[in-house]
């Protein structure tokens, strides 16, 4: 057996641990189990078989620079050496705040969590305390963490989507308050007319829009230019803040992620993953009027004991550094290439019916037909085909996350060279070979 220690922790996990498991998607369904991993460097993962993966998974973006940098990890022993004072401010909080600044366009002002959807949650009660309403657009299928306000129209099955001109709400988890479900307004990605006419009716009473500027949850969809440009515009027009969700795209394809890609500025912006180079540092900001709403200068509440953890700070300040390194992105951007390209001749050589979509350091394997724009053409791709695809990567020494075989993100890390990417190919190769002899 290939995974037999794995599966041996698994059985014993189950003993104490909900499902087994210490967060819900970690059992990969490729597998039906956990991959434990026991050990990693750079752009490597052995699990405690002692396999080795290259990981094309890289802590959902979080380990951007790869596992065990030593830039971070000296950041880390320093803080610790000083005693790393927990809940307290220091100096590295501003310092980090101010390189976020100078990096990201909208950000003015800077707060931070321990995670995305702390970021967003917070983000969210921020707009409605600046704005005084309380509902919020989201785009059908756009994920923006698992609490209560934005858990719904994510994974939402085929049957269940409603008309494309009024997407239903559908809860994507049990014990959320249906109520919840009357604060939202969907309206299907990359959809301009659909955008213009739901804010034309809503805005009365619409807090924000949010979204992902690059839907990397449903692989790699990148907004049209008129999309882009209406969600500026018409947010501006009709006095509803915009919200662009950078847990997953900040630092992604360039120090000022998506918004410095499109070169569309929203009003705040979260950012997450890359941004404390795996370890559990969120943010949040934007516009200084906006921010000043937060206490103790203004009336709406964000705290916590673990916000701005010392140690978390240290890693993301050494984290963003590397990332403004010259090359950094020159590298991200050769890398990606060979991968993506190599992947798309790899399917295409094996008459594979997939493809690759990619920008920066993340990318979306689709066995689907290209041009895929939206939620609902993203469910088009099959799920046990991709499954499949993990199944025999994972044998052969590369490693996916599953994501229940949805057309999600997958991703590299700046610690992959060139020779890597021939690694991973050639593993891949091997892989397809095997799908397609439907071993
Ligand atoms: C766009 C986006 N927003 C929010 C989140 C939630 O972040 P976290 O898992 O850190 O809570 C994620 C996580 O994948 C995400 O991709």
């Amino acid at each position: 057996m290939l995974h037999h220690r794995s599966q041996q922790q698994f059985e014993l996990a189950r003993q104490s641990l909900a499902g087994g498991v210490a967060s819900s998607t970690r059992v990969n369904k490729a597998l039906g189990h956990p991959l434990y991993f026991e050990r990693a460097a750079g752009c490597r993962l052995w699990d405690l078989d002692g396999r080795e993966y290259l990981d094309l998974c890289c802590s959902h973006g979080a380990t951007l620079l790869g596992h065990g940098d030593e830039r971070i990890r000296r950041a880390i022993e320093k803080s610790l050496d000083n005693g790393a004072p927990c809940s307290y401010e220091n100096a590295d909080h501003a310092a980090l705040a101010a390189t976020l600044c100078e990096v990201v366009p909208c950000l003015e002002k800077v707060r931070y969590t321990c995670s995305g959807s702390e970021a967003t949650m917070h983000c969210l009660r921020l707009a409605r305390a600046f704005t005084g309403k309380t509902k919020i657009l989201k785009l059908e299928g756009n994920f923006h963490g698992y609490h209560d306000q934005v858990m719904f129209s994510i994974n939402t099955p085929a049957d269940k989507l409603g008309a494309e001109t009024s997407p239903t709400a559908f809860p994507a988890s049990q014990g959320m308050p249906a109520a919840l479900a009357d604060q939202l307004v969907l309206v299907p990605y990359n959809n301009v007319e659909l955008l213009a006419a739901a804010l034309a009716k809503h805005a009365h009473e619409l807090a924000a829009v949010i979204c992902e500027p690059i839907y990397y949850n449903a692989g790699c969809i990148i907004p049209t230019a008129e999309f882009a440009t209406a969600l500026r515009e018409l947010t501006t027009k009709h006095g509803v803040l915009l919200i662009f969700d950078e847990v997953l795209s900040a630092f992604r394809m360039g120090p000022g992620g998506a918004q410095e890609y499109l070169k569309i500025t929203p009003d705040l912006c979260t950012l997450g993953k890359a941004v404390g180079g795996g370890y559990p540092l969120s943010a949040f900001g934007g516009r200084t009027d906006i921010m000043a709403r937060l206490m103790p200068q203004g009336d709406c509440q964000h705290s916590g004991t673990y916000n701005g953890h010392p140690l978390v700070v240290a890693a993301a300040l050494a984290a963003v550094r590397a990332y403004l390194e010259p090359g950094f992105y020159e590298h991200i951007r050769l890398v990606g290439e060979q991968l993506f390209s190599g992947l798309n001749q790899l399917f295409e050589k094996h008459h594979v019916p997939a493809h690759v979509r990619g920008l920066g350091a993340r990318f979306g394997v689709y066995f689907a037909q290209p041009g895929i724009h939206d939620y609902r053409g993203a469910l088009t791709h099959d799920r046990t085909k991709m499954l499949k695809f993990i199944a025999v990567a994972i044998a052969e020494g590369v490693y996916f996350h599953d994501y229940g075989g949805a057309a999600c993100h997958h991703g590299f890390c700046a610690a992959t060279t060139r020779a890597d990417v021939a690694e991973i190919l050639s593993r891949l190769e091997r892989a397809l070979v095997q799908m397609q002899n439907g071993e």
